[in-house]
């Protein structure tokens, strides 16, 4: 029997409540877990909609009921955010319980300490519900996938982005709109910042990475970058060029390094993960004995999140842990941001006039980045014409400075729109 204590009766809480009250029964008999809620934690002690604790389940405002209780073993914290969230991590793990989670942010910004804290007290402290909500990637990097060596992963890993950007694409939705249908169906963070601008997706590659390469990826490393600034402009220049524009986590093993980052980015329409549309989330992964394969489901909101909680402390209760999937005992270098390399798409805002695209392809030429396809259409207005290039595989520095040189053309009127283009190829 697992006596639990959960943290936090938000969207999630309430679902991961719901499941251990009403399936308690079931879920024992499929698995053999027996898992008992005893204890339930929030400062706001209201009475839920569609939720009705038992007697026997003690709701209070008092976290120590949760963190000092020893009849408890496991705790649930559902609270997100840093803290009090890692207070009660190491006050919980100090007191030789397990901890299972959904709080990518303060796992990727501060979990290793806390994974080496948990594993020198001989409990667990899992997070399968932090990565990709009730998809279960966690775990098939952990298990079923332990025999190969992962050359690399790419991940649509945010529901609220990919929602906005499946609806700007497919019904030509305006960000903001887009945005507040996300809030309204409740898969946007409590601060949606996180969400658009990439971190909540760097929060979850950061603890990808960490589990498929055995490294610890120090998240203040990691290379990222949102969708705000996303015009529907660039998304139909991608079309025309075959591609959908995704919010993109990446990591590729190059040699003895690993290469990390998270970014809108063009793919290929005929990927799979181009399809991914709405709130779903896939990863796809390669490993060296498997091939590529694709993880695809919900990965935000309530049910499928809950689902993916009650998952660990089943694994728990049948004894069942990462092993040293979480030791990070890799000595993989982290490729530095100005290394990192692709194929980028570039737009231009240019005079309309001869020889532009000749001092343009000059200046790329002169910092080695070499032109793949080039797109002009429409006309001038106010004598401003854009122009599209993609390019090979160029580096970051490479590319950042030559578009330093080419904002300072004379026939240059906008800032330069850059962005990653990834074929996605498994090879
Ligand atoms: N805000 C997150 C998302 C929730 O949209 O994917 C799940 O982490």
């Amino acid at each position: 029997m697992l006596n639990v204590a959960l943290i936090g009766l938000g969207t999630v809480g309430k679902e991961v409540a719901r499941l251990l009250l009403y399936e308690r029964e079931s879920i024992l008999e499929r698995t053999g877990a027996d898992l008992r809620l005893k204890v339930v934690v929030d400062k706001d002690l209201a009475p839920r909609e569609g939720l009705r604790l038992p007697s026997e389940v003690r709701f209070t405002d008092d976290i120590a009921a949760a963190l000092d209780d020893p009849s408890i073993q496991t705790v649930v914290e559902l609270i997100g955010g840093i803290e009090p969230a890692k207070s009660f991590h190491r006050r919980a793990i100090e007191n030789k319980k397990h901890v299972v989670t959904a709080n990518k942010a303060l796992l990727a910004e501060q979990g290793g300490d806390l994974l080496k804290l948990a594993a020198s007290r001989g409990v667990q402290l899992r997070f399968e519900a932090g990565v990709a909500g009730g998809v279960p990637i966690i775990k098939s990097f952990t298990e079923s996938l332990a025999a190969n060596r992962i050359e690399r992963l790419y991940g649509i890993i945010n529901g609220t982005a990919n929602y906005i950007l499946t609806q700007m694409t497919q019904k030509g939705l305006s960000f903001d709109e887009a945005l507040k249908e996300a809030k309204r169906l409740g898969f946007a963070e409590a601060d949606p910042t996180f969400d658009i601008e990439g971190t909540d997706t760097a929060h979850k590659l950061t603890l990808l990475c960490r589990i498929a390469f055995g490294v610890e990826m120090p998240f203040q490393q990691l290379s990222y970058e949102g969708i705000s600034k996303l015009s529907l402009i660039d998304l139909r220049y991608a079309a025309e060029l075959g591609y959908t524009i995704k919010l993109l986590a990446v990591a590729i093993r190059r040699g003895d390094a690993i290469e990390a980052r998270a970014h809108p980015a063009l793919i290929p329409y005929a990927h799979p993960l181009a399809s991914v549309s709405n709130e779903f989330n896939a990863v796809t992964v390669v490993g060296d004995r498997v091939g590529e394969m694709m993880f695809y489901g919900r990965g935000a909101g309530g049910r499928p999140t809950a689902s993916a909680v009650v998952a660990d402390l089943i694994d728990i209760a049948l004894g069942r842990s990462y092993g040293k999937a979480v030791s990070f005992s890799s000595n993989l270098r982290i490729v530095p941001r100005d290394e990192s390399v692709s194929k980028w798409y570039l737009r231009f805002s240019v005079e309309d006039r001869p020889g532009v695209l000749g001092q343009i392809a000059t200046v790329l030429g002169k910092n080695r980045i070499s032109i793949e396809a080039c797109l002009q259409k429409g006309n001038p207005v106010d004598g401003a014409v854009p122009v599209v290039m993609q390019t090979f595989e160029a580096c970051e520095r490479d590319v950042r400075q030559a578009i330093e040189e080419i904002a300072r053309l004379a026939t240059i009127r906008e800032e330069t729109r850059r962005l990653r283009v990834e074929p996605l190829t498994s090879e």
